[in-house]
This record gives structure tokens, C-alpha cells and sequence, in this order.
């Protein structure tokens, strides 16, 4: 197969991390026989440092002129405490996300069998977690209406979203469920929330014709403490867009390190495959960050593309570093193995595919 990948690798440690995705896709391209070609173009604040527009026209267009994006991470101190910013480097990412259609965002969280003793969480409240975020990425609060009164004293953002939003991503959580174990729950506020209430109508409606998947529904602040109290109740989660963000990272503590979560943002036309986390500025050109989230994010990319032997190529290999503590410090704080290392670990642990098979 060949697959034409535009590269947006960002801010922070984005770059550091989204190399090692690109060595590991080189791997399975080599041992598969699939050409994978690489473009790279800026977005967030080295773009904006570049061209003063954190997501450059030509960047767009590189990303609708592939068959898939790769991204890596996004933002910068200095924006962060600058109320006052007119530009910002997440405006790249949003408008992104929203110019692509990408309007589902794909989550799964797992307990890596070899890092449950290192999550903050006790082992058999976390173990046989299995589940996966469906967030909607293209509406509510992140893109509705944004009022800040002359005085600077009022503000507000709408919260916005119609019932065709609702039912497109719908859709796809309740598909998925099926192909997982048949359950599915919708996270909402519709005890306050308007547009929480249209969620539970619209989703109930199409629920029907899922028959053999189970429905049902919890608040979003219930739903933050079942998270953590016994997440592997979970199978598919169905949740609004930012619901989706907070429980996401609140989800990230099961795994043992944010630096493992990989998602995948899809719509009709265009795929992007990113890690959950942010460009962690402390760790910028240091070689600590991990990359795993990043190299299974690729792997998300190859399932994306139905590539399903390449991608469980990747996850045994990832599987293999974290059995053989080949870490970073994120997961092991006395492992002194950098960014490159894990990632070369990894593509080498593909390249040689007869070691897969018996590892098999
Ligand atoms: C994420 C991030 C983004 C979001 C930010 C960087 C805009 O936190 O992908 O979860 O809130 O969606
Ligand atoms: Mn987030």
C-alpha cells in the first residue's frame, strides 16, 4: 500500500516524539512492503513564529492533499500566561481539527498488564481495564460563540450542538461497540444541560437500531469517579467534546503515564492520529519524553487503513519495551532510557519479524 502521510509535528516535544513514530512506520514499511511518504509542515507556535498563523494555509492543504496526518503536540508557555494573545497555538489544532471534519475522537485506555503496579491506582481497581473514548471534536463549548464584554469583565462561550452532530459520531460508538462488548454509555450533564439532553434523546433514538448493544447513561461528575473507582465497567464511552478531553486525561492515570495514550480523530474524508498528551515544554530537546504515545498512535493509523497485522506489529513491539523496561523516566523514574532509545528499540524489535513471530 502506499500512503501519503503529512507530518505536523508541533510544538514542544512533538517534533522529539513524532520522529520516533515516523522511524517505527519506516519499519513496518520495510518488513510489509508498504511505502509510507512523509511531508512535513508547521503548525502551532513554531508556525506561528514563522508565518504569525498558527495553522499556514500551505499546512492545510498538505494535510487535505494526504491520505493521513500524523501530529504531534501543540503549544507554548508563552501563550499560556498571556490572556491577552489575539493568536494562539491550540486556534492551529482546533481549526484543524474543524477544516478536516475530523469530528470523532478515538480513545482507548488499557491497563498495560506489565505497568499495573506502576499506576498511582490500586491493582484491582484498574485491572482488565479495556476501554475506549468516543469525544466529539468538532462542536460544543470548544467552537461555539466566544463573548468577552468592552470592560473585559464579562465572558462567555456557547455551548452548542445539533441533533446531525450528535448522530454522526453516535453512529460510530455504537458500531464499535459492537465489534467490542456490546456496551455503551453516553456521558452527559442532562440533569442541567440542554444540549446534554439532546444528546440522551438523539443517542436513545439511534440506540434502537442497535438493538444487541447495551445503552445507558451517566453524569459527567458520577462519571469521573467511576473512572477511577472501577473503569473496567467501561467499554465504549460516548461523550461531548469537553467531557471527553477531562475524562480522557482522568482515563490516562490507568494506564500509568499520559505519555502512553495514542488517539485517532476521523470524519468522512480525513484521518489525524495523535498522542492525547501536550508539548510538556520542561522536556523540549531533552530526550525523556515518551513516545509510545506517539508510536501507537501510528498504529492507530495502520488500523485506520485496515493494516491489521502492521499495527499489532507495533503493539507487541511497544508491548515488548514496556515488558523489558525499556522506558522512560515518565514510567520508570530510575530508567535512564531517552526518547531515540525506546523508539529505536521498538522499530528494530519490528524489523526483525521473525522475533514477532515468536514472540507471538
Ligand atoms: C487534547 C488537547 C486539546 C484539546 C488542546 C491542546 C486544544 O488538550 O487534544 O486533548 O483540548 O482538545
Ligand atoms: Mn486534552
Amino acid at each position: 500500500m502506499n500512503l501519503d502521510i503529512a507530518v505536523l509535528s508541533g510544538d514542544g516535544i512533538g517534533p522529539e516524539v513524532t520522529k520516533q513514530a515516523i522511524k517505527t512506520l519506516k519499519a513496518v514499511g520495510e518488513v510489509y512492503n508498504h511505502t509510507f511518504t512523509f511531508k512535513e509542515a508547521p503548525v502551532g507556535a513554531i508556525a506561528i513564529d514563522q508565518t504569525g498563523d498558527p495553522l499556514p494555509e500551505k499546512t492545510l492543504q498538505l494535510c487535505l492533499d494526504s491520505d493521513a496526518v500524523l501530529f504531534g503536540a501543540i503549544g507554548h508557555p508563552k501563550y499560556d500566561n498571556d490572556p491577552s494573545a489575539k493568536v494562539r497555538p491550540e486556534q492551529g489544532l482546533l481549526k484543524l481539527r474543524k477544516s478536516l471534519g475530523l469530528f470523532t475522537n478515538i480513545r482507548p485506555i488499557k491497563a498495560f498488564p506489565t505497568l499495573i503496579e506502576k499506576s498511582p491506582l490500586k491493582e484491582e481497581r484498574i485491572l482488565g481495564t479495556d476501554l475506549t473514548i468516543y469525544r466529539e471534536l468538532t462542536g460544543g463549548i470548544y467552537f461555539g460563540e466566544k463573548k468577552l464584554n468592552k470592560e473585559g469583565s464579562v465572558a462567555s462561550d456557547l455551548c452548542e450542538y445539533s441533533d446531525y452532530e450528535i448522530e454522526r459520531i453516535a453512529h460510530l460508538a455504537f458500531k464499535a461497540a459492537r465489534t467490542r462488548r456490546k456496551k455503551l454509555t453516553l456521558v452527559d450533564k442532562a440533569n442541567v444541560l440542554e444540549t446534554s439532553r439532546l444528546w440522551r434523546k438523539v443517542v436513545t433514538n439511534i440506540g434502537k437500531s442497535y438493538a444487541d448493544v447495551e445503552l445507558d447513561f451517566l453524569f459527567v461528575d458520577n462519571a469521573a469517579m467511576q473512572m477511577i473507582l472501577n473503569p473496567s465497567q467501561f467499554d465504549v464511552i460516548l461523550t461531548e467534546n469537553m467531557f471527553g478531553d477531562i475524562i480522557s486525561d482522568e482515563g490516562s492515570v490507568i494506564g500509568g503515564s499520559i505519555g502512553l495514550l495514542a488517539s485517532a480523530s476521523v470524519g468522512d474524508e480525513n484521518a489525524m492520529f495523535e498522542p492525547i498528551h501536550g508539548s510538556f515544554p520542561q522536556a523540549t530537546g531533552k530526550n525523556i519524553a515518551n513516545p509510545i504515545a506517539s508510536i501507537l498512535s501510528a498504529a492507530m493509523l495502520l488500523e485506520h487503513f485496515k493494516l491489521f497485522e502492521e499495527a499489532k506489529a507495533i503493539n507487541k513491539a511497544v508491548e515488548k519495551a514496556l515488558e523489558m523496561n525499556v522506558v522512560t523516566p515518565d514510567i520508570d523514574a530510575d530508567s535512564k532510557k531517552t526518547t531515540s532509545e525506546v523508539g529505536n528499540f521498538i522499530a528494530d524489535y519490528i524489523a526483525n519479524a521473525e522475533e514477532i513471530i515468536n514472540y507471538n
